[in-house]
């Protein structure tokens, strides 16, 4: 899996549908600049915008630079030393293609720019509003663009919310399904081109040493949080229809259990890592819709404040219903139905503006027994936590016991660890670098597949159809790590959550 000095991708022409929005500028075309500065893109790669407001490819370039200018000073990922040079040569392989998603002249266009190359090769990446993911797949297959048979490869990149359930998704795949195969789809969660996601699987399979204790004899408990300080942003209107359990859970929360709790792959190849990912998502306890309710806790943000920064509630965001009642907070339970991980809890929990952004995986081991230590007038040892950080620090913590130096018996808490800065150099990247740069080549390990986005919405359908039925949504103030309800969810289990930072 050590990608050391890796070629540039084939030649290839890439589309993105939905080339004004908001994605292209602030994550895709990033992500390209870097391969680009990288040499990773081949000399005839061509990004092809496609979108419906009239513009020449030197108006969707301008735009295009005019953000990478702005960004430039600051924000995440920020190049911070954008080279226009660099720039220029990345710009000259622009262009862009007025048209309709839902007209057939549209993909006529497209047909006619990639029979003007000699490689026939095209990524048709859907970086829409969700809607048009049916009408774009069928229009493509229609159009005869999909079929490979003249040798060049297509590929169709996927963007989430994949569904909006367990119903939904499954007609997703099966339209998807209709007019390409399995192989030619590429369904992205971004949080897989994450390199702390990726080093989860790589320290747990490369290291003998954690095997050894990675199952239920010695973990008494998971605990998986992605807290975010920022509010719904300009995302009201999606973000209100979808609340955070869609938002987060099936998708991004459920990649980081698969990371910690799958068996380990016969191959790193792509069908090897999707198939366990799919078996341990498939294993998630299906609840009750009375042990749904029990096992989850919904809560949104009201006013509240960052330091003295006041911050507003939920409801008086733009494009939010002033009575909403769509979750910003979710906290729940789940089970895995198999041999390693029988009787141990997986505590999920996300929010926004929470008290700081911290999106991490705590692994809480058995604690000692305490009969050694009857006879002394130590307190009971704290469990052993293993804290793997996705962001922002990352990197991975095991806390221990250790003895204070002295006479007296004194146990402190200290902390073993590797902070990523500390070894390696880190380029600001967006992360879809390397999903674009997979997708390029053809490699599929980090997307999703058919299976493993159904098994994420079967488990989470529960909750979405016992929240239908009832249940209350608490409040907490903004600025704040979720309502108390949240930390009944554990100390109702004599556990508590791993503080956050
Ligand atoms: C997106 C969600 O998929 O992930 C956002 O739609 C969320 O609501 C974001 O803020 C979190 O991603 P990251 O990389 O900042 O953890």
């Amino acid at each position: 899996m050590t990608k050391q000095t890796i070629p540039a991708a084939p030649p290839c022409t890439l589309f993105l549908f939905g080339a004004n929005g908001d994605l292209v500028k602030r994550l895709l075309m990033p992500a390209l600049y870097n391969l680009s500065r990288d040499g990773l893109l081949d000399r005839n790669l061509r990004i092809v915008g496609v979108d419906h407001n009239p513009a020449t490819a030197d108006e969707f370039a301008g735009r295009l630079h005019a953000f990478m200018q702005e960004r430039d000073k600051g924000g995440e990922g920020a190049a911070k030393c954008l080279d226009e040079k660099l720039w220029a040569r990345l710009a000259k392989r622009l262009d862009y293609q007025t048209g309709d998603f839902l007209d057939p002249a549209t993909y006529a266009a497209l047909a006619r720019r990639i029979e003007k190359t000699s490689h026939g090769n095209a990524i048709f990446y859907l970086a829409t509003s969700p809607r048009f993911f049916p009408e774009v797949a069928q229009r493509l297959g229609e159009a005869g663009l999909l079929d490979e048979s003249a040798g060049g490869f297509r590929r169709v990149v996927v963007e989430k919310p994949f569904g909006t359930d367990l119903a939904s998704a499954e007609a997703l795949n099966a339209c998807l399904l209709k007019v390409m195969s399995e192989r030619q789809i590429y369904r992205i969660d971004h949080y897989l081109g994450k390199e702390t996601v990726q080093n989860i699987l790589v320290s747990r399979f490369s290291n003998g040493l954690f095997e050894s204790f990675w199952n239920n004899h010695y973990i008494d408990h998971v605990q998986i949080t992605a807290a975010e300080t920022v509010g719904v942003e300009t995302r009201g209107a999606f973000y209100d229809t979808t609340g955070a359990l869609r938002d987060m859970v099936p998708n991004h929360l459920f990649q980081l259990l698969a990371m910690v709790a799958m068996e380990p792959p016969a191959a790193f190849a792509a069908d090897a890592v999707r198939g366990e990912k799919a078996k341990v998502i498939g294993a998630i306890r299906p609840w009750s819709a009375k042990m749904a309710l029990k096992n989850s806790v919904r809560g949104q943000y009201m006013a509240g404040k960052q330091g003295r920064k006041p911050l507003p509630g939920y409801r008086q965001e733009s494009n939010v219903a002033a009575d909403s009642q769509t979750e910003t907070y979710v906290a729940l339970k789940v089970m895995i139905d198999n041999w390693r991980w029988a009787g141990v809890p997986f505590y999920l929990r996300t929010g926004k503006r929470m008290s700081v952004r911290d999106t991490e995986i705590a692994i809480c081991f058995k604690p000692a027994p305490y009969a050694q230590f009857r006879e002394s007038e130590l307190e009971r040892p704290k469990p052993n936590y293993l804290k793997i950080q996705i962001q922002p620090n990352e990197g991975m913590w095991f806390d221990l016991q250790a003895k204070r130096p002295g006479p007296e018996l004194v146990m402190e808490n200290i902390e073993l660890g590797f902070a990523y800065k500390d070894f390696f150099k880190m380029t600001p990247a967006t992360g879809y670098e390397t999903l674009i740069y997979d997708c390029l080549t053809g490699d599929q390990t980090l997307f999703q597949r058919a299976d493993n986005i159904e098994n994420g919405w079967r488990a989470v359908q529960p909750f979405l159809d016992a929240w239908a039925q009832g249940g209350e949504v608490h409040e907490y103030p903004a600025g704040q790590d979720g309502p108390e309800e949240g930390n009944e969810l554990l100390t109702r289990d004599k556990r508590e959550w791993h503080k956050l930072g």
